[in-house]
């Protein structure tokens, strides 16, 4: 009997509740307001004969170089950050070697890692979900072939600064670090500069991946980059299929890039709807991290399930994380447009109570003020 490999058979099924998802969707973190017009009209007026050709990916690798500042030897176009995370695990790991990653998280990066027979090292994040970065040090072996980390991180919205994931990356040559700036638009910093910007200083064992699914709103097409040295990014290179981007995702990908007002515009929203919407869940007396993406972690108790199934009965949906390592409790709410956002707080005002949520507990506020 055909058996799959034994790396495989004791991987758990990662199975987000994909399923039904009918009403206002806050569970994925994706954009609430779609796409630019720019980019929809270029999606419009794609051919058959565009659609019958294999996708040319090396012209709009180019164009996503030079947007990010970079050479194009040092970038690849992936099928979403998903595929740049695979891809690093299908090129750094042998079965036996050590990925080390900071918990909770996104669930990809262990999933792939097993996947290729590497045992995964959990490292928890520190209070109120600091990043642990001495732990995590202490955790280096010369076992340890990948690290990763979301900056932003998902689910908690934490970030860590720059120089200590350059100091992590420079204290594991052997190991590819992968720094996921998924949700780098809602942040504002990235470790691209200062890791490969100067040929002399660039940092040869870094990755950072992007992502057009969060605030370009293009999670449907797929796409994102993968950048690192050119050297590390052609071993990369030899991974992928050279048709790992489908024709629909390189043809707007140059609008999306084009169309910065439209991101902007969004991203403005979402920044201001993010305090907002914190200040609201301290005001009804729940306890939330603040979150440097589009989504806030709250932790809401017991009652995390009827909470996600009383707003489910409202029409918004919304994301039970009470699985995650240290989010006992906790549900994560994205972070949409104006008119999105009203919607949800409404429905806070009045689920919170009649569920007798209010913990008492004021949150942190980012300043460390107590609210
Ligand atoms: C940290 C992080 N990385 C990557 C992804 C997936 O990105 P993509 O849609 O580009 O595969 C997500 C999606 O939620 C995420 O939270």
């Amino acid at each position: 009997m055909l058996e799959a490999r034994s790396a495989i058979r004791i991987l758990h099924a990662y199975k987000p509740p994909l399923a039904d998802r009918i009403g206002l969707r806050l569970d994925f973190n994706e954009s609430t307001a779609g796409c630019s017009p720019r980019v929809l009209a270029r999606l419009r007026s794609l051919d058959a004969e565009l659609l019958a050709r294999y996708p040319e990916r090396e012209p709009v690798e180019k164009e996503a170089a030079s947007f990010l500042g970079l050479d194009p030897s040092q970038v690849l176009l992936t099928n979403g950050v998903d595929e740049a995370i695979h891809l690093l695990c299908s090129t750094y790991l042998d079965p036996g070697d050590e990925a080390l990653i900071a918990v909770p998280t996104f669930a990809m990066y262990s999933i792939f890692a097993q996947a290729e027979g590497a045992s995964v090292v959990e490292v928890a994040a520190g209070d109120n979900f600091a990043f642990p970065a001495s732990d995590l040090l202490a955790r280096v072996s010369s076992r340890t072939r990948l690290i990763a980390v979301a900056n932003p991180n998902n689910p908690t919205g934490a970030a860590v600064a720059g120089d200590v994931l350059l100091r992590i990356a420079q204290a594991a040559p052997q190991a590819a670090v992968l720094v996921d700036e998924a949700y780098f638009e809602f942040h504002g910093e990235t470790v691209i500069d200062p890791a490969f910007g100067d040929c002399a200083t660039q940092i040869e064992n870094l990755f950072v991946a992007r992502t057009f699914s969060k605030a370009y709103g293009l999670a449907g097409l797929r796409i994102g980059i993968l950048a690192g040295v050119a050297r590390q990014m052609a071993n990369v290179r030899r991974v992928a299929s050279p048709y790992n981007v489908n024709a629909a995702a390189l043809a707007v990908l140059p609008e999306a890039l084009a169309d910065q007002e439209y991101v902007r515009g969004y991203v403005a929203q979402v920044r201001n709807n993010r305090e907002n919407l914190q200040r609201e869940l301290g005001c009804l007396g729940l306890h939330y991290w603040p979150s440097h993406a589009n989504f806030v972690l709250v932790r809401i108790g017991p009652a995390h399930a009827e909470f996600v199934r009383a707003l489910r009965d409202r029409g918004i949906l919304v994301r039970d994380r009470h699985t995650d390592p240290g989010c006992e409790g906790c549900v994560r709410l994205t972070v949409g447009s104006d008119a999105h956002m009203q919607i949800l707080i409404d429905a806070l005002r009045e689920v919170v109570p009649l569920l007798g949520l209010q913990t008492g507990w004021r949150s942190e506020l980012p300043n460390g003020v107590r609210s």
